[in-house]
Order: structure tokens, then C-alpha cells, then sequence
């Protein structure tokens, strides 16, 4: 088996609190296949300095994966992380061209990282590592890294989705930005929806030949691999996590504090993508439309911030805590209150718990490259009692849930219909709509999609 060099933008920090959906599932996603494979992970430290300085800090972690880290500049955060990957690219990827910014400072601080960390991995990298790069904010890595001479496979795997060419145009220099990808062996992404519109972008606006039996792109007399690969929770570990005296507290700890009432649960990062206020006004439509039904409910909406420097992200805290506040000032009693909003992360155990309490699972991204909100509460259900999954039909987890009610995020009708449908549902029908989903849950796991993208990487002439 080949040693993998995993370069992504952050690494997982050993022993973190959060979820791991609400920390994006890429963390929980890469610690498992470097558990499994041997091998480095490269990033960066969430640290600023003064001045670049290219050192490296090495750790070895309890669960035995290696961690090699570099700080970056203050301006680097800001034009790179804050400026092109999040507000730039991140919005223009989740077909919000309304929040993207196309600053030039942003791009030359995209390519001045991209640069560094080409510079500062490379070293670490020996002959038959495998060498695979992760999501938007590392795109043109790969051909920096052929520029200075890497010879080992490549692969890109991008977390979030592609949106349609005719919102990619919008952003300037697109072909040079596509151009560098092409310099990958192999690029994988989440669905089927994401590869064909990156493909069609490749065909008409690079007039790249496009093989859709083989899966190639070729420009330029390069030929590059794309497919789609579908990302799975660590179920396993999830399940064990599950098994702890720690998640039957927090479900024990829930359950008591809904005194009969039935639990919905939302968890997500605080991102514009994961449509929490539009999900918000869903439950007020629900709540005006079956007054009588206001005490039979409890929404709880774990809502960890995230991206905090970025203007976007503070107006949709604002908008968020406006709408939970409205809600809860009209249909509050002494004894109720219909919105719990909470603004900080838990451990997985926690969460298994929480889901497990939640007889409805609200997952209503307006956009997102997979969700594994989705997966884990569907693992975490009983399977003698199963709660309902209510899953955004624009969620890329949507292609292989078909078994969840499937909504219209953007709809408040949609989705107070589908949140009374879900309590409603008989339990025959929760059961057989579980049976269908754990099936996916289980077999589509992180390590069969890491298995496949490293087993084709390998595969590579
Ligand atoms: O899944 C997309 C993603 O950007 C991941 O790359 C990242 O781990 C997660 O969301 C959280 O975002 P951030 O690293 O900006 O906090």
C-alpha cells in the first residue's frame, strides 16, 4: 500500500469539540484514511505570524497520524482564506454570485499561498507517496507542485460543489484557474450533478476534449480523470461513539427536556449554504398553519459560528438570531419555548445523542456539496423507532437519499408540509424509509470512498 500525503487546508486538531458535520466533513473524512494508509498530513496550522517563515511542525497524533503544519501571514489569512477561498470562490461554488467578491488582491493572495505551501511540502514528499490534494482553496497546488518537479501521482478531490458554467464565467481569469486543475491525474467529486458541470465547462468554454465513457479531459495534449465519489461518515467510529455512556447522557440529558414534546433537530455550521433562516421561516409557516400543534414541538438549531471575519457570515448570525428571537417572542409561554438556537459545537458522542432524541432530522442546505448532517442522523436512529430525515433536494447527499422526504429548501410551504408529514408518519413507514437509507449509511462509508479514490489513484500510468 502506498503512503499518502494528504494536503488540505486545515487538519484536524487531535481531540477537537464540534461536530463533525458542523466542522465540515472533511476533517473526520481524512483523519480515518491516514489511520488506515500511513502517511502525512499537510496544512495549515489556523495560526498567523508576522513573517513568513516556511517552518514546519511536525505531530504525531494519539491515533497515530502524522501532522505537519505551517503558520501564515496575516495578509495570507486575509486575501487567502478570508478573501479568495471564502468570499470568492466558497459563495461562487454554492451559486450565491450575489455574495461573491472578485477582489485582485484576493487572487494574488489565492496564488502567493498556493505557492507556499507547493514550497514547503515538497520536501516531505518521497517517491511512490501518493499525493493527494483536497477543495477550493487549493486548486492550482498540483501544477505548482509539477512546476517544481513533483513526480508522483496526483489527486484533487473537491468537497464542495461545481457550480453551472454560466455562473463559473463570472469569475475572472476562470480559464487559468481551470487550466491549473487540469494538471491533476485525477480529480474526483461528490456527485454526478458536480462532474457533468464541470465537464461542460471543460468542453465549452476550454474546447477541451470531453470522453465521458473514459472519464477524461484532455487540453493541451494532457489527459486528467474525473469522476464522481461519493463521501460517506466514518460509520464504524460513529457508531461506537454512539456505544458511549457519553451520547446516552446527551440523548437522556435531551429527551428529559422535552417533557413529552417531539424533537427536530437542525445542526450545521453557521453558513449562508446550510439555509437555517429559510429554514427558520419553514417552522413559523408550520407554526402559523397548525397553531394547535405549537406545543407538541421543539426545534433545536446547533448552529456552531464559523468564518467570523467575513461580513457575510456576521449578517446571517444577525438574520438568524432575529428570526429564532421572532419566533420565539409570539409562540413562547412560561413553560415553552419553541426554538432552542444554540451557538456552540458539541463532541460526536453528543450529537449522537441529540439526533437519536430527534424524532425529525432537519437538513435544508440551499446548496452543498454532500452533507454528513444527513448521514450521521440517519446512523444514529433506532432502528425498532426511527426518526424522519427532512433533506434539501439541493444537498448532493440528495442523490442517495431518496428514501428521506425530499424539500425545497427555498420554500416555507414545502417545508411545513414535509415537517407535518414527518410527524405525522406512521411508524411502518419511518421503519421501511430507514431501512432504505442505513443501507447507503453504512455501505457508502469514508472508507470505501477512500478506498476508491486511492484505489484508482494507484491505478494511474
Ligand atoms: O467542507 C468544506 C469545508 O470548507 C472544509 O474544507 C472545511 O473543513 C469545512 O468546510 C469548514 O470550513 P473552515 O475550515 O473554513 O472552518
Amino acid at each position: 500500500m502506498s503512503r499518502l500525503v494528504v494536503i488540505s487546508n486545515r487538519v484536524a486538531v487531535p481531540k477537537a469539540r464540534g461536530a463533525a458535520g458542523a466542522q465540515g466533513g472533511l476533517a473526520g473524512a481524512l483523519n480515518s484514511a491516514l489511520r488506515k494508509n500511513g502517511g502525512i498530513w499537510f496544512g495549515w496550522s489556523g495560526q498567523d505570524c508576522e513573517a513568513f517563515t516556511g517552518d514546519i511542525h511536525v505531530q504525531r497524533s494519539s491515533d497515530g497520524v502524522t501532522t505537519a503544519t505551517i503558520d501564515l501571514e496575516k495578509q495570507d489569512v486575509e486575501e487567502y482564506y478570508n478573501g479568495y477561498a471564502n468570499s470568492t470562490l466558497w459563495p461562487l461554488f454554492h451559486y450565491r454570485i450575489d455574495l461573491t467578491e472578485y477582489e485582485r488582491e484576493f487572487g494574488k493572495g489565492y496564488e502567493r499561498v498556493n505557492e507556499r505551501f507547493a514550497e514547503s511540502v515538497l520536501p516531505l514528499v518521497e517517491d511512490g507517496d501518493l499525493v493527494w490534494v483536497h477543495d477550493y482553496h487549493l486548486m492550482p497546488l498540483g501544477e505548482r507542485l509539477r512546476a517544481r518537479g513533483l513526480k508522483n501521482k496526483l489527486g484533487f478531490f473537491l468537497h464542495i460543489p461545481w457550480p453551472p458554467a454560466n455562473l463559473f464565467v463570472s469569475l475572472p481569469y476562470h480559464e487559468r484557474l481551470v487550466k491549473s486543475l487540469l494538471h491533476y491525474d485525477l480529480i474526483g467529486f461528490q456527485n454526478d450533478t458536480w462532474l457533468e458541470s464541470f465537464l461542460h465547462y471543460c468542453a465549452k468554454e476550454l474546447g477541451a476534449e470531453v470522453d465521458r465513457d473514459s472519464c477524461t479531459v484532455t487540453l493541451d495534449g494532457r489527459t486528467t480523470i474525473a469522476r464522481a465519489y461519493p463521501i460517506g461518515i466514518d460509520y464504524d467510529h460513529f457508531m461506537q461513539k454512539g456505544a458511549t455512556d457519553e451520547a446516552k447522557h446527551a440523548e437522556e440529558r435531551l429527551s428529559l427536556s422535552l417533557r413529552g414534546r417531539t424533537c427536530m433537530i437542525g445542526v450545521d455550521r453557521l453558513d449562508y449554504s446550510k439555509g437555517i433562516p429559510e429554514r427558520i421561516d419553514g417552522i413559523g409557516r408550520f407554526f402559523d398553519e397548525h397553531e394547535d400543534r405549537v406545543e407538541d414541538l421543539v426545534f433545536i438549531q446547533i448552529a456552531p459560528p464559523s468564518r467570523e471575519d467575513i461580513g457575510s457570515y456576521q449578517k446571517i448570525r444577525e438574520e438568524l438570531e432575529q428570526k429564532c428571537g421572532q419566533i420565539n417572542g409570539a409562540r413562547s409561554d412560561v413553560d415553552l419555548v419553541p426554538i432552542r438556537y444554540v451557538n456552540k459545537g458539541y463532541s460526536q458522542e453528543e450529537l449522537f445523542g441529540f439526533y437519536r432524541a430527534s424524532k425529525i432530522g432537519l437538513v435544508t442546505p440551499l446548496r452543498d456539496g454532500m452533507n454528513l448532517v444527513a448521514k450521521e442522523y440517519v446512523a444514529a436512529q433506532d432502528p425498532e423507532d426511527p426518526g424522519v430525515l427532512v433533506l434539501s433536494r439541493f444537498a448532493g447527499a440528495a442523490q442517495q437519499m431518496q428514501d428521506a422526504l425530499l424539500v425545497n429548501p427555498h420554500s416555507p410551504d414545502d417545508l411545513a408540509h414535509n415537517i407535518r408529514l414527518a410527524l405525522d408518519m406512521p411508524l411502518e413507514e419511518r421503519k421501511d424509509r430507514y431501512n432504505k437509507l442505513i443501507g447507503t449509511v453504512r455501505e457508502d462509508n469514508v472508507l470505501r470512498w477512500t478506498q476508491d479514490f486511492i484505489g484508482d489513484m494507484e491505478l494511474l500510468g
